[in-house]
């Protein structure tokens, strides 16, 4: 049987345009559109009504495409994923945040002993226990602080916390924990309280649009209308409460997926977005927002083990998160090719079937698209960049710069 993940709409013409620009490459390799691209830098911020977008790194993995991005207006500072990474970016971005806690006690020594990166690099707390490991590792030094974001858990608990809907992040849920852990950090020498961030995650990061596939999406649907509203209020009160007590910069939210309804809450300053910059595969069921798939991947066809079937080289490009059929790279040209059930996408070899698998031939390209945004520059050193039809440009990867940083 076959898993068939096609259907992503994608014109034919684009994947004319895109062998036509990359005749010469061999496959496999990578290729970002750049018409859709900066579209979808114009998409998510008539999104963002106005408000800044704070970069989420780990949905675009490349820094020249990160440059491209923030230096158009709407876009202001990097949301990094790890201290060692917001290190290196620091050289070049002036505005870093660092969305997740960090134990790397050699990075966190690089940064307190660095005025630049001290000055530029925003790192995550959300418990006491966050404030005594640091005090633990990094001298306190009054005239270089730590700049500190404290993250609040923007997920939703039903049944006094018995059900727990939403990404296992922050333990601070109230606005009084959060009031507290500003007081906490307010007596601490060496550290200064800068900013709050509250992700929902199960607004932003969870597909909800109608697939026969997938009939929990109604219930999904409901999940997040009672989510929006029990949200926006608590987070404008822990708002509130953390501005009394603490002079912070910033309150930053969302993702691409909730880009409008986070910019529409008041108590939100910024919005944190990546993922819609190469709209990858997961984001064709989402509702609220409908990016371009700007970014591919092309896989040579290097067999034919029977009618049907093609067989291309390469395989694996599965993305994180819940395992399931909707992590696997999405076929997308030619239009009409599925998974066979026992393989999937595979190790070095995926086999392909479906009617388009009898025009193919050995040597012929197969384009596929990312389940998830970043994740498809960790399997590449480079991303070759289209305009018009035309290879512009191939830049770096993070991991073609020489790094894996998770
Ligand atoms: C804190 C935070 N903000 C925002 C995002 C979402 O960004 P994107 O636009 O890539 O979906 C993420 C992704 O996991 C995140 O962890």
């Amino acid at each position: 049987m076959a898993i068939s993940l096609t259907g992503s709409g994608v014109a034919d013409e684009l994947f004319g345009q895109l062998d036509r620009a990359t005749e010469g490459l061999q496959p496999p390799f990578a290729a970002v559109e750049l018409g859709a691209f900066d579209t979808n830098a114009s998409i998510l911020r008539r999104e963002a009504l106005g408000k800044p977008i704070r970069l989420a790194s780990k949905s675009v993995r490349c820094r020249a495409l990160m440059r491209r991005v923030l230096g158009q207006p709407g876009f202001e500072g990097v949301l990094a994923f790890t201290l060692p990474e917001a290190l290196w970016l620091a050289e070049e971005f002036d505005d870093v945040v660092v969305a997740y806690p960090t134990a790397d006690t050699d990075a966190l020594r690089r940064l307190a002993e660095d005025d630049r990166a001290a000055q530029r690099v925003t790192i995550m707390v959300d418990s006491v226990e966050h404030l005594e490991f640091l005090q633990r590792h990094v001298e306190p030094s009054v005239s270089r602080p730590l700049r500190l974001c404290l993250e609040i858990d923007m997920s939703l608990e039903l049944l006094g916390g018995r059900v727990h809907i939403g990404a296992r992040r922050s333990p601070v849920h109230t606005p009084e924990q959060a009031l507290d852990m500003a007081h906490e950090i307010e007596k601490r020498p060496g550290v200064r309280l800068v900013g709050l961030m509250g992700y929902e995650g199960q607004i932003a990061g969870v597909q909800d649009a109608f697939s026969a596939a997938a009939l929990q999406y109604p219930l999904v649907r409901l999940m997040q209308r009672i989510s929006k509203a029990e949200l926006a209020a608590r987070r404008a009160e822990a708002v509130a409460a953390v501005r009394a007590a603490a002079d912070i910069e910033f309150v930053n939210g969302g993702g691409t997926g909730s880009i409008g309804f986070t910019a529409s809450d008041p108590s939100v300053t910024e919005i944190a977005a990546g993922s819609g910059l190469y709209s990858p595969g997961l984001f064709d069921g989402y509702r609220s927002i409908r990016p371009l798939p700007s970014a591919f991947f092309a896989l040579p066809v290097v067999r034919r083990p029977g009618k049907g079937v093609v067989t291309a080289l390469g395989g694996g490009w599965v993305a994180s998160g819940a395992p399931g059929r909707d992590r696997l790279p999405r076929p997308a040209h030619p239009k009409g090719l599925s998974y066979t059930k026992t393989e999937g996408a595979g190790e070095v070899q995926t086999p392909l079937r479906g009617r388009a698998a009898r025009d193919l031939e050995i040597g012929s390209r197969v384009w596929m698209r990312h389940a998830k945004a970043g994740e498809l520059c960790e399997r590449v050193n480079t991303l070759h960049l289209v305009a018009d039809g035309r290879k512009v440009d191939e830049v770096l990867t993070y991991r073609g710069e020489g790094f894996a940083f998770a």
